[in-house]
């Protein structure tokens, strides 16, 4: 097929295998491209094949992975899409993430899987790539990679479990599994019944079924613009998620043809819009600091305090849990997304740009048919008035800290409180159901050290539990502060994040128990009631701590280039110079 060389070796932009910049190099580019094609034809391919534009797709697949246990049948739908465009698909694999199997934390890893799939999309020849991400990290590393790398991309999400059943109540990963976790420890309920609901609570492969972080990440990826419209919350097994995977395939033929990059997509707007629509899903708060490191790659920094008052201004609509009722499987019944997107059109910037060449508000009006449904509610009936999420300043959190009010009991909103506390996860497991602890119901718990260096990686340890003593007597919720992150799937009144952390020298290490911590989430207020020479004192005989063997390896990467929550926990080798900070005033 004479036709096929032609456009291989022509010098026109008709991108192909051959005519990608991205050569590996020999010193002799006719040769580079000679070897590039004996090799790849090792897999059979015609020159044909090896003259259409090539659409890379990661492959993240693991049998670790159940919430991506869907991906090689995504990865043949994306493949199909592509070939119908007339595109050549050519799948690759990356690390992948799943939040139950990434020793320290899933966080810790995130960076690695970013940088792995950066370089992975850069090193070899591809025109367009599709990402297939799903579990918590894995989204939000694939858009930092995307934004770095700056290929035309479409991400794809492998979609959510469908909810399961347990003596006729309907459940799902992972509120549930708290919640019957609680039961079981508070003895509610048996050693057999936790042991029969542990079956039911991942009914199918998938991500959480709850407004956690994967279904947050997901939704605003679609919102971004960088994944097709309403394909956010289709469930993993549904054959919609498939014709999804064959449309981005096929999409990102388009895009490769046209040149769209990310930087194209990913622009101030795209990311005001993302920012409004997390608060009004009550959405994850660890979606905060994965916006904060994509914008941030892009060199759009993301103002904690304007990002309060845009808070202040959206209403949580989405009736789903952690914050209301609901699976994610209902949400995609009554529209998915762009129900969402319809109700909050006058707080978003609907000329944004998406990866299908309309604007966010075309493909909301193309998208939504009226639905009589229940888990979107009306700008007028919200699940929350306003501020799904506050941001924190004090003395306590001098850089920041937050706490997702959507979630949180509205009684503690403004409290005054003796510091009961917790120097790591190690001593907090020692003695949080210690019967002698000294702690009564209206004390402040505080966990030190879990922060981005802390423990290292910020695990998902905010959600201090209750100590067994106060839960005996019916106390279900406490004040409780760390540098740590809660999981998007938790609910409690619970400050996070608090900047800078204990291990980088910020005053939550300087905490100790009998201090006095005040909270005042409507002034944005979280204060450590001590004078600042004991303060001070506190922190010289902090000093001379350290030591143990010298850090190596990717370890020592993290340790040395790890940024703080308000910057997203990327490294700071990742992260440009920030032209820009959003969400911008009056918009
Ligand atoms: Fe993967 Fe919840 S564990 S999405
Ligand atoms: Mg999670």
């Amino acid at each position: 097929n004479s036709n096929g060389n032609e456009r291989h070796e022509s010098t026109s932009e008709a991108p192909t295998l051959g005519m990608s910049n991205r050569l590996t190099n020999y010193g002799d580019a006719d040769f580079s491209l000679f070897l590039r094609k004996a090799f790849i034809k090792g897999m059979g391919y015609t020159d044909d094949a090896l003259s259409r534009p090539v659409i890379g797709i990661a492959n993240t697949y693991s049998g670790y992975n159940a919430c991506h246990g869907n991906v090689p049948g995504l990865v043949e739908s994306v493949k199909r899409g592509v070939m119908l465009a007339g595109g050549l698909p050519v799948d690759f694999p990356t690390i992948t993430l799943h939040e139950s199997f990434a020793n320290p934390t899933s966080m810790y890893l995130r960076n690695l899987m970013a940088l792995d799939t950066e370089e992975m999309i850069r090193a070899q020849p591809m025109d367009a790539v599709v990402l297939i991400g799903g579990c918590d990290k894995t989204v939000p590393a694939q858009l930092m990679a995307a934004a770095s790398a700056g290929v035309p991309t479409v991400q794809v999400v492998t979609g959510p479990m469908l909810a399961g059943s347990h003596r006729g109540t309907r459940v799902g990963a992972c509120t549930d599994c708290r919640r019957y976790w609680a039961s079981y420890r508070g003895n509610d309920i048996d050693e057999a019944e936790i042991n029969e609901v542990n079956d039911k609570l991942v009914p199918t492969v998938g991500t959480c079924s709850v407004m956690g972080t994967a279904s947050t990440m997901a939704c605003l990826a679609e919102t971004l613009g960088i994944m097709l419209p309403n394909s956010a919350t289709a469930p993993a097994v549904y054959a919609d998620r498939q014709r999804i995977a064959e449309q981005s395939g096929a999409q990102a033929v388009a895009l490769a043809h046209a040149g769209v990059t990310p930087d194209q997509i990913l622009t101030p707007e795209a990311f005001e819009n993302a920012l409004r629509v997390l608060l009004s899903l009550g959405g994850s708060t660890n979606a905060l600091i994965h916006l904060t490191a994509i914008a941030g790659r892009l060199g759009i920094d993301i103002d904690l305090e304007a990002f309060d008052r845009m808070s202040q201004e959206t209403p949580v609509l989405m009736d789903l849990k952690p914050s209301g009722e609901g699976y994610m499987e209902d949400l995609h019944r009554a529209g998915g997304l762009p129900t969402l997107l319809r109700e909050l059109k006058p707080l978003l910037h609907l000329s944004a740009m998406t990866i299908n060449g309309h604007t966010l508000g075309e493909n909301i009006d193309a998208a939504v048919h009226l639905i009589d449904q229940k888990v979107v509610r009306s700008m007028q009936s919200p699940v929350y008035a306003q501020g799904g999420i506050a941001v924190l300043r004090g003395n306590l959190a001098p850089s920041g800290a937050i706490i997702k009010q959507s979630a949180a009991s509205a009684d503690l909103m403004t409290h005054r409180g003796r510091a009961v506390v917790f120097t790591g996860l190690e001593d907090l497991a020692n003695r949080i159901d210690d019967l002698g602890l000294d702690v009564q119901a209206d004390d402040v718990l505080v966990l030190q050290n879990i922060g981005p260096k802390g423990a290292p990686g910020m695990p998902e340890a905010g959600y201090i539990p209750i100590p067994k003593k106060l839960a005996a007597q019916g106390v279900k919720d406490m004040v409780r502060i760390s540098d740590g992150r809660m999981s998007g799937t938790a609910a409690g009144t619970i400050v996070l994040h608090v900047s800078p952390e204990s291990a980088e020298g910020g005053p939550l290490g300087l905490v100790r128990d009998g201090d006095f911590i005040s909270l005042d989430v409507a002034n944005n207020q979280l204060n450590l009631e001590v004078d600042n020479k004991v303060l001070d004192a506190r922190r010289q005989s902090l000093k001379g701590e350290e030591g143990g063997a010298p850090l190596l390896g990717y370890r020592r990467l993290f340790m040395e280039q790890i940024l703080q929550a308000e910057q997203g926990c990327d490294f700071r080798a990742c992260r440009p110079e920030p032209t820009c900070r959003i969400p911008r005033q009056n918009e």
